[in-house]
This record gives structure tokens, C-alpha cells and sequence, in this order.
């Protein structure tokens, strides 16, 4: 049995296999730039951020209808599920999809119906998170927050994602504030390329409640102090971070330097199509890099329920850490 955790920076979109990518273009008649899923896999050799979304917004096209949408996120589930994920904060890309005419309304339901059985199937809690595309404009966000008004039962929180560098989290404040009216919660990536100055802003202006990879922190001795200060969680995401090249080889993150200067972390997949494994594959890969010791990984997995929206539920949430507590290695 594996560790239980919940995974609090997974990107729906990026759980797409090249299987099921196939499976659904000759389905709903699209064209892929490959034609094998051996070829795909191939293409799955990134240099940065943004030649990874060049891919990952292409791929997306193959989902149209609810039945997609559902399928994307069983299929998830499962894999989660096998590696001991016991709670999922999911994002989606509303903005991704509605700029190719599949309405936001298919998105979430399609979501929903699978959220829905969730925890009956896969013994899964979830929570959504809505993400705006920081490359698109702030006017560009708050129009999708407006079409979401009838989904927002159905959503926990905004994030922010996409190309960072450029796209400072202060172009989005108005948005932030709008969303925190609707009573939803805030997260945003700040600091995987862009620099500390993101993290301050993010913190600052946008308000979030935790910050998505945070990893560039170390960078600034005030803002460790800060995170530290306030316990912020940031999300990590390791095996992300080689794969778009933020960081040379898995034994040269961060990681463990930050839980050493008290920060509080937790570790992710972020896109685990793409950037060769889920949570729990992660969980091993950083072990064997960084020679965590169980101990430690506990920590990461008790970090995982500490830092997620499931202030609602402490009943559950102190039933999640207790599981953790008592996991035998
Ligand atoms: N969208 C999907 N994955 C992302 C990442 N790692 N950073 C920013 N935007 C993303
Ligand atoms: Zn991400």
C-alpha cells in the first residue's frame, strides 16, 4: 500500500495520455502532429515552459464533448488512486477550451460527472480549482469568471497558470478580487521561470492562500523569511521542474534545502502525461535524488493535508493525517 497524500498541483489537461489522445482524435475526427503514440512520447523533450504548453495546448483539441472531459479525469483518478493519492485540488484551463468553442459548461460538467463518483470508485475527495491563462489578458479572466458564476458550487478556487515570464501576477489583481467576492479561495504559480518578485506579488497583491511551485524562493532571504513566517505552502513539482529544464537533474532540487529552512512543501506532479509520472512515482524519484528518509516523506505527506482547502472538513482532514501517521514503510 502506498503512502496516502493528496496531490494539490495537478493540471487536468496534462494528465492526457497519448492512448487516450488517440483514442479521442479519431473519435472526434482531429488531426494530431503524430501519428503513433510512440512518436508523441518522442516529442515529449522539452527546453522550457513554453515549448511544453506549445504541445499541451495542441493535444488538448482531442477533448470536445462532456464524455472527454469525464473520461480525462477517470483515467486520472485511477492512476492517483493506485498511487495512494487520498484527496485531489484539480485544475483545468477554462479559457484553453472555450477559445475553440467547447463551452465552459461541457468542461465542468464533464469534470463534475467524474468528480461526482470519485470517491465511491477511487476513494478520492476532490476539489476544483479554475485557472486563468496568465498570456491571455486580465479582461480576457474576468470574462471567464463571469461565465462561470452558475459552475461556482462546483469550484473551491482561481489559479493562475501558463507562460509566466512577462506576465506578472499584478496584471490579474482586479480578477483576484472579483473571484474572492464569489467566495472562492486563490493559489497561482509564481517563481517555476518567473523571479522572487512574482512570489511577493502573488502573496501581496493576488492574496493567494498558497503559491504553485514557488521554487525560485531560495532566491530571496526575505521571502524565505516570509513563507516560513506565514507557513505559505508551495507546491513542488520535481519531476516537472527537469523535465522544463528549471532545474539540470532531479539530485539538484531544491527540495530538501527548503524543508531544511522550514518552508512548508509539498511535492506534485503538475503534468504527469507528460513529464514522465504521477505523484507517487514522483514521491519515489525525489526519495532516491535526495536521499529522503521515511521520516521525511512523511512530512511531505502530512504537508499535503495541512495544505489543502479542506478547512470545511477537519473531521476528514485529521482522518487523512492519521492515516499518515500510522502508514508502516
Ligand atoms: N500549465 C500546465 N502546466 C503548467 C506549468 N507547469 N506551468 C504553467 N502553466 C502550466
Ligand atoms: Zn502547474
Amino acid at each position: 500500500m502506498p503512502l496516502p497524500k493528496a496531490e494539490l498541483h495537478l493540471h487536468i489537461e496534462g494528465t492526457l495520455e497519448p492512448e487516450l489522445a488517440f483514442e479521442l482524435a479519431s473519435r472526434n475526427a482531429v488531426v494530431l502532429p503524430c501519428s503513433t503514440t510512440e512518436e508523441l512520447r518522442r516529442a515529449y523533450l522539452f527546453d522550457d515552459l513554453q515549448s511544453f504548453l506549445d504541445l499541451y495546448y495542441a493535444l488538448m483539441a482531442v477533448l470536445v464533448t462532456e464524455d472527454d472531459f469525464d473520461r480525462l479525469a477517470d483515467a486520472y483518478l485511477a492512476r492517483a488512486a493506485a498511487q495512494g493519492v487520498r484527496h485531489a485540488e484539480i485544475f483545468f484551463d477554462p479559457q484553453a477550451h472555450t477559445a475553440r468553442g467547447v463551452p465552459l459548461g461541457t468542461v465542468v460538467e464533464g469534470l463534475a460527472r467524474a468528480l461526482d463518483r470519485s470517491e465511491e470508485r477511487h476513494g478520492i475527495s476532490t476539489q476544483l480549482i479554475m485557472c486563468f491563462l496568465r498570456d491571455e489578458s486580465a479582461e480576457s479572466a474576468m470574462r471567464t469568471l463571469e461565465a462561470a458564476r452558475p459552475y461556482l458550487h462546483r469550484i473551491t478556487a482561481v489559479g493562475l497558470d501558463s507562460a509566466e515570464v512577462g506576465h506578472p501576477p499584478s496584471k490579474f489583481r482586479e480578477v483576484y478580487d472579483a473571484a474572492r467576492a464569489l467566495g472562492l479561495r486563490a493559489v497561482a504559480h509564481a517563481g517555476e521561470e518567473g523571479p522572487p518578485a512574482y512570489i511577493w506579488e502573488a502573496l501581496d497583491i493576488l492574496r493567494v492562500e498558497r503559491v504553485d511551485h514557488g521554487l525560485r524562493s531560495l532566491e530571496d532571504p526575505e521571502l524565505v523569511k516570509r513563507l516560513v513566517r506565514d507557513q505559505v505552502p508551495l507546491t513542488l513539482c520535481p519531476l516537472s521542474n527537469v523535465r522544463l529544464r528549471a532545474v539540470d537533474v532531479l539530485e539538484d532540487h531544491p527540495l530538501r534545502a527548503m524543508m531544511d529552512a522550514g518552508l512548508l512543501v509539498t511535492v506534485n506532479s503538475d503534468d504527469p502525461a507528460y513529464f514522465g509520472g504521477y505523484v507517487g512515482d514522483t514521491f519515489h524519484a525525489v526519495r532516491e535524488a535526495l536521499g529522503l528518509g521515511q521520516e521525511q516523506l512523511r512530512e511531505l505527506a502530512r504537508n499535503s493535508f495541512r495544505a489543502s482547502f479542506l478547512d470545511h472538513d477537519e473531521k476528514r482532514r485529521q482522518a487523512y493525517l492519521a492515516e499518515v501517521d500510522a502508514y508502516v514503510f
